[in-house]
């Protein structure tokens, strides 16, 4: 899909389809005035006659109108203007879409972007981007009979007046973006007999043959062994498939300024490994690399946009299978920090692959660590499928965390880090056990983190209820990629 932005007059512009905007109560926006009248009152006659409402999402299609270029006009209702906001901007989006791809049109040009949707412009550029991709995004690549590819496939931003500068650049990090979070999407889709530790290793390689600005490297299981990463190591234990420490290292800056590390989860399949889940829905442990996919695929993202930034990602990634040589409820293990852990359940095997990560990342002298994990199901309770679970160490980071949520609508809310959910962890016989019980699941995995990240800035973001929905729907959301991806726009511009 292409984008453009572009200054044209509505009536005369030639498109497959022009869209403009109509509040409720019947209020037309600049460019549907303008339309009106070329249309000699086309759009006031349908408003009159009841069939325009300007109800938030409503649409309504018109062929062929007299006096304009374009072949169809798309009026879309842009709610009451004063209480247009986030949601209703992007369910606007939304509908826009939904109703331009069930035209033939292969392009589309919309008057939305400075008139009506009544946000910040350069933010209703980038939800319009990611919104016409998510609907481009096509998950039948192992299907033998591929799904319809969509037929719109270029969008002009269109503006009455001049475009200011800010809406172009709005546009080129809207879709580099899109680019990272196709990829997260495609790898989170992928089964887990295909996408392997090793497969994912292969990708990083991949991405760093596709930008000379990255450098990747792979440890193997020696390798890992030789660091003591005895806590990483227990996860894989019973699983063919070798693990795998996957480091990308972007300098789009001087190396002096210290990076900024992303670490992602990357376990490529969580059957619970000896406490074995439950068989319902399991299938979706396949989306239990999805930290790491969006590792990729940030990386994806502003390598493509040429970030002037330093970013290293690090992706511990593993199967966590049950077999004879599993690791047992009980076992204890040395991590590479030293600190020695009680593993009373072996379904809590994220932390244990992080934990090692975590202490490895501190060889790269971070400016900051951001770990990302779909990391316990307690967080799916605790907020749904809307926000990530947030966790950090500094205040402002957590702020700068929020902020980059509400700038890419890729929302996280802040937990708490209190020493009082510490002792939860106590084991009698190691240096802490790797689980705290049902009570704050989502803190004490969290808390467990924390111990190993003590010696730079870090963040945690749980993105067990974000990162891939259910049902019928099932698929991959490609999330955080927009947050982070713009977290670090937000970091490289200081
Ligand atoms: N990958 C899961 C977390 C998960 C579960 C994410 C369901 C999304 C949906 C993680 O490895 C896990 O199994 N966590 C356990 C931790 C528990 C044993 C303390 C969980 O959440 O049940
Ligand atoms: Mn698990
Ligand atoms: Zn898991």
């Amino acid at each position: 899909m292409e984008f453009s932005i572009k200054q044209a007059s509505p009536e005369k512009l030639k498109s497959g389809c022009v869209v403009v905007g109509v509040f409720e109560g019947g209020k037309l926006s600049a460019a549907a005035q303008v339309i009106d009248k070329a249309a000699k009152h086309a759009l006031s006659d349908l408003i009159a006659q009841g069939d325009i409402s300007g109800k938030a999402s409503s649409t309504l299609l018109l062929h062929k109108l007299n006096g304009v270029a374009a072949e169809r006009v798309l009026l879309v209702g842009l709610g009451k203007a004063s209480e247009i906001n986030n949601k209703t901007s992007t369910d606007t989006l939304r509908a826009t879409f939904t109703a331009l791809n069930n035209t033939p049109a292969k392009d589309a040009a919309l008057y939305i972007i400075d008139e009506g949707a009544g946000n910040k412009a350069d933010w209703v550029i980038k939800q319009a981007v990611f919104i016409a991709a998510e609907h481009a995004f096509r998950a039948d690549g192992l299907k033998s009979k591929p799904a319809k590819a969509a037929t719109l496939k270029n969008i002009t931003f269109a503006t009455i007046e001049k475009p200011v500068a800010a809406l172009k650049q709005a546009l080129e990090q809207a879709t580099a973006t899109v680019h990272g979070i196709d990829l997260a999407k495609t790898l989170g889709n992928l089964p887990g007999n295909i996408c392997t530790p090793s497969y994912l290793a292969a990708k990083a390689i991949a991405l760093s043959k596709e930008h000379k600005s990255i450098k990747t490297t792979v440890l193997e299981e020696q390798d890992l062994q030789k660091l003591g990463m005895g806590s990483f190591l227990s996860v894989t234990r019973g699983s063919d498939q070798p693990a795998k420490l996957i480091t990308l290292e972007y300098y789009g800056t001087d190396k002096k300024h210290k990076p900024i590390v992303l670490v992602g989860k990357g376990i490529t399949f969580d059957s619970g490994g000896i406490s074995l889940k439950p068989g319902a829905e399991m299938d979706e442990m396949k989306y239990d690399m999805c930290g790491a996919a969006s590792v990729l695929g940030t990386l994806q993202a502003i390598a493509g946009m040429g970030l002037k930034i330093n970013v290293v990602g690090v992706i511990p990634t593993c199967e966590n299978m049950p077999s004879g040589t599993a690791t047992k409820p009980g076992d204890i293990v040395t991590s590479m920090s030293g600190q020695t852990i009680e593993i009373l359940n072996t379904d809590a095997e994220g932390r244990l692959i992080l934990c090692d990560a975590l202490t490895y990342s501190a060889k790269f002298n971070p400016d900051t660590v951001i770990d990302i994990a779909t990391l316990t199901g307690a967080c799916v309770i605790a907020l749904g499928h809307v926000a990530s679970g947030m966790f950090a160490n500094e205040d402002k980071l957590a702020q700068e965390l929020l902020a980059a949520g509400d700038q890419s609508y890729d929302r996280v809310w802040q937990l708490p880090l209190w020493e009082d959910y510490q002792p939860l962890l106590d084991s009698n016989f190691a240096d802490m056990a790797n689980i705290g019980g049902r009570a704050g699941g989502t803190i004490t995995a969290a808390c467990f983190l924390e111990r190993f990240a003590k010696d730079y800035r870090w963040a945690h973001l749980d993105i067990a209820g974000t990162a891939w929905k259910s049902g019928k729907e099932k698929g991959s959301t490609g999330r955080p990629v927009p947050l982070l991806t713009q977290y670090l726009i937000n970091r490289a511009s200081r």
